[in-house]
């Protein structure tokens, strides 16, 4: 590794972070995390933040719906476990038959979720 290597990779990084600081100024840092996170185990492929698709509910209707937080341990299960029958007749499915999620992650996916109803 050279110099010029090092140096690349710094104008690499400090890139990066600029975007990372762009976004966090349109809204707050962890929501944009969130937002990715969200993205990155696909989630956002069958859900949207604020209305119905034909394959899975808003995610503003769950948190409507489950206002209050007592679910949070049923819904962390669920985004790891999948589920059907609360809905519709879309069933989501397990994780690892889709990105896989860790039970952190799911904590808090469904903590994001949950609070968008006071948004
Ligand atoms: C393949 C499509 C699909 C993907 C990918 C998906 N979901 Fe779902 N999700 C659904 C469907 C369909 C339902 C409704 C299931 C039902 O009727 O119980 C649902 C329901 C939910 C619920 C509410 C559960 C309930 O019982 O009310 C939560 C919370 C949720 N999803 C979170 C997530 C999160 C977080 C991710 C990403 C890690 C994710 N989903 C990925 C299709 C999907």
């Amino acid at each position: 590794m050279n110099t010029g290597d090092n140096r690349m990779k710094t104008a690499i990084l400090s890139l990066a972070l600029s975007f990372v600081f762009l976004g966090a100024s349109s809204a707050s840092a962890e929501s944009e995390d969130m937002l990715q996170l969200a993205e990155e185990k696909q989630c956002l492929s069958c859900h949207a933040r604020d209305d119905e698709t034909p394959r899975a509910p808003g995610f503003n209707s769950i948190a409507a719906k489950y206002a209050g937080g007592e679910m949070r341990g049923y819904l962390v299960e669920v985004v790891m476990t999948g589920g059907e029958d609360h809905w519709g007749s879309a069933t989501m499915p397990e994780s690892g038959e889709r990105a896989e999620v860790s039970e952190e992650e799911a904590e808090q996916l469904v903590d994001w979720i949950l609070s968008k109803h006071q948004e």
